[in-house]
């Protein structure tokens, strides 16, 4: 899949910022994730040939990021927070509780393409425990009662219960 026009303009725009163009790596790579929702061997490309690198470099650097997928994922990226004060906050029952309600495992996508389910080391947000990320939102101090909201909410928000309302979150 080719990249947009609109995806080429940002990148040359956040290379102008850097003296050295490999410094705009990490916000390359996200403008290509945008773009396919996944890091393809295309991508790598793209990218390299835009900071003037090689696409293995590029690929080795975004081994490196977690927030950099390597496979194709679901609409809606569900990371759920297991370090320490996550988990002494109960992040392994709503663990349990996301998968009991999506019907997945970790590392499994709902077969409507939805919902991906993983596991992240801290978030950075420990003050708010237990904490999820979906896609770019952060959701915290959750609760079994909140998730199923949230679920609703992103259910609603892809169209599939026939209400638009928007998902609430942060980023
Ligand atoms: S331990 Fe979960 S956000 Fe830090």
């Amino acid at each position: 899949m080719p990249f947009s026009e609109a995806a080429q303009r940002e990148l040359q725009e956040i290379i102008q910022r850097y003296p050295d163009k490999r410094s705009a790596m990490l916000p390359a790579l996200a403008i290509a994730q945008r773009e396919q929702g996944y890091l393809t061997p295309e991508a790598y490309r793209w990218v390299a040939e835009a900071l003037d690198t090689s696409p293995t470099w590029v690929a080795s650097v975004a081994s490196f990021y977690t927030m950099l997928r390597k496979e194709p994922a679901g609409r809606y990226l569900i990371q759920v927070c297991t370090n320490l004060s996550c988990s002494l906050l109960g992040a392994k029952p709503l663990l349990d509780h996301l998968r009991q309600r999506l019907g997945i495992d970790v590392g499994e996508t709902t077969p409507d393409g939805l919902f991906t389910l993983t596991t992240v080391e801290c978030l950075g947000s420990c003050a708010t425990a237990p904490v999820m990320q979906v896609n770019d939102r952060y959701y915290e101090q959750l609760t079994p009662e909140r998730i199923d909201e949230i679920l609703a909410g992103l259910r609603r928000e892809a169209g599939t219960c026939g209400d638009d309302r928007t998902a609430e979150g942060h980023s």
